[in-house]
């Protein structure tokens, strides 16, 4: 595992020495690198920035290995242009390492990431995709720089709603009774149709039956004093909804642990004490019965303070008291220093006004973050939140089907030497990584239209266009036989070539950059950026007609470099590469 200095840092540490100051460099239109930093230096030390850059420029040894040549421009601005072999070297140097020149993080931390967090006996909606596909995408990233990730599942699987379905199914036992032979995502969809019915059925019930009605209610406190028979029937609830969830992942093509899966009802225990340490600390006051924290800068539409309820007035545990626990749970217990959630950004005001009393007990301490990640609304080209025609939320599964029908006929237009089996394999990377390309490269907190002819579209931002381009170069490596690739750092580079070589080089540090700001769509953009440098290269610089060996293994080499950069950093979205497409 070798960490490998990027062409950037190289030079930055370079015009740093010369300047005797942080030289403030960035990748630039004009030469491959600027530095800015004569300019305030100049000011701060009364000199002529032109002089000044002038005396730098004399102090650095251009045309050496690593700076080709050094010019100034303007105000007195350095335009540095990098060596051919110094780029070739560098990326020589990440291509021998399996990460890519990656490096681990020196002292990684702990965090608990709160995402994919479906409801129980709940059909999963279009706004459970982007807390799981952003929530996946952050886990492998982080995990991948070497930080300690555990995951919470923190599903809707507690409250009232439980007691009129419980005492349902105690009516009428075989409501959730298996059919013979379910499997995969057939058995998915069986039960989520089970659990459907049987809720709808309740309901009516309970709607028309006041005496259903009580004996419901009474079912709620019974659940919440642990009542045995009560919870086994809970249980049944969600199991049932535990095999919809896993067959609706399987599909998108996200692994959820069954040990990760800790849901509102994995708190319970906690909920009593987590209301007395607050009100005893004086951090939550009773008002009209409940209990409550207020804030000076929360205040409802007619001035009146908006209170976060933690326990309501018939003693009933809403969201918060949860949320709370939660985190006692996962700084004291699991003893995270960060804490992600990534959800809804119309749940923005809940988490602020969770962290800050927590805050306030000082459950959070200064050591820990705490971070809602929001995220936007899906939706529809009419540009209002994606419903179906009759204004119905859409189910998730459908949404998903459909990318995978989309991406069949799009890949079978494009590739007819395909068997129809190997188009159905394809379809779903294919369509399932559309979606979470979609999602992830739009920045966080914004709403985008959910359109799926642009999403498989093979032209623009999309991952078919990345996935195509990775089939393109396997099918390159594969032509080329027995000429491997093999770095040649005495050639010099075309223009081509070298936009592609200063890409690949910034791959470390755009993942830097997208942990630090948890902001997958960096990725998304970074890689995006790659294969549009690849097909220019593509265009002027012929691969296996190039004129000599040693250009022909340099350009292979660049491909299979770019190959497995893209490969690298579409696994970390969560989207496959099939080698062929
Ligand atoms: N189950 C909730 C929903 O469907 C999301 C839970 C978010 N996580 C949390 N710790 N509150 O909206």
């Amino acid at each position: 595992m070798a960490s490998v200095n990027s062409l950037s840092a190289s030079i930055q540490q370079r015009v740093a020495d010369a300047l005797g100051a942080d030289p403030l460099l960035r990748r630039s239109d004009r030469a491959d690198f600027q530095a800015n930093g004569v300019l305030g230096l100049a000011k701060r030390n009364k000199a002529n920035p032109r002089e000044l850059a002038a005396q730098v420029v004399e102090a650095l040894p251009a045309g050496d290995e690593l700076i080709a040549s050094v010019e100034v421009s303007g105000p007195g601005f350095l335009n540095i242009t990098v060596a051919d072999a110094a780029i070739t070297r560098t990326l020589a140097a990440r291509a021998a390492d399996d990460r890519l020149g990656v490096p681990a993080k020196a002292a990684p931390g702990t965090t608990v990431i709160d995402y994919a967090q479906p409801n129980v006996a709940k059909e999963m909606h279009v706004g459970h995709l982007r807390s799981s596909v952003i929530g996946d995408a952050l886990v492998k990233i982080l995990e991948f720089e070497g930080e300690t990730v555990i995951r919470r599942h923190h599903i809707g699987d507690w409250g009232t709603q439980f007691g009129m379905l419980i005492q349902y199914l105690v009516e009428h036992p075989h409501e959730l009774d298996h059919g013979a032979s379910e499997a995969g995502e057939e058995a998915g969809e069986a039960s989520m149709s089970r659990l459907n019915r049987l809720y709808k059925a309740s309901r009516t019930v309970f709607d028309a039956d006041e005496e259903f009605k009580t004996r419901s209610r009474k079912r709620v406190v019974d659940l919440q004093a642990g009542d045995p028979e009560t919870l086994a029937m809970w249980q049944r609830f969600v199991d049932e909804s535990k095999i919809y969830f896993n067959s609706v992942y399987d599909k998108l093509d996200i692994e959820i642990r069954d040990e990760d899966v800790v849901g509102e009802s994995g708190y319970n225990d906690m909920l009593v004490e987590t209301c007395k340490l607050l009100e005893e600390s004086g951090v939550a006051v009773r008002s009209n019965g409940a209990l409550c924290v207020f804030f000076d800068d929360v205040k409802g539409k007619d001035g009146e303070p908006v209170p976060l309820i933690v326990q309501k007035a018939d003693g009933g545990f809403g969201y918060a008291a949860t949320d709370l626990s939660a985190i006692r749970d996962r700084t004291a217990d699991l003893h995270a220093d960060t804490l992600l959630y990534v959800v809804d950004s119309r749940q923005a005001l809940h988490f602020k006004m969770v962290f800050e009393t927590a805050r306030r007990a000082g459950w959070l301490t200064n050591e820990v973050t705490a971070l809602h990640i929001p995220f936007g609304t899906l939706l529809g080209k009419d540009g209002k939140p994606y419903k179906t025609r009759s204004g119905e939320t859409f189910r998730l599964v459908d949404l998903l089907d459909e990318a995978v029908e989309r991406a069949a006929t799009v890949i079978r237009e494009k590739s007819s030497e395909l068997t129809d089996e190997e188009v159905a394999d394809r379809a779903k990377e294919v369509g399932i990584g559309a979606i979470k390309y979609a999602d992830l490269s739009t920045s966080l907190g914004r709403d985008y239209v959910f359109d799926l002819d642009r999403m498989v579209s093979l032209n623009g931002d999309t991952s078919v266009y990345l996935q195509y381009a990775y089939a393109r170069i396997q099918s390159i490596l594969r032509k080329a036989g027995d000429t491997k690739p093999a770095a040649h750092p005495e050639l010099p580079l075309a223009p081509a070539e070298r936009a592609l070589g200063l890409l690949l080089d910034e791959f470390a540090e755009t993942l830097a950059g997208v942990s630090e700001t948890y902001e997958p769509h960096k990725l998304a953009s970074y890689l995006y950026a790659l294969a549009s440098a690849y097909t220019t290269f593509y265009d002027q610089c012929p691969v296996l007609k190039a004129e000599t060996p040693q250009l022909r293994e340099n350009r292979l080499f660049l491909c299979d470099l770019t190959a497995r950069t893209l490969r690298q950093g579409m696994s970390l979205l969560g989207i496959r590469t099939p080698e062929r497409l």
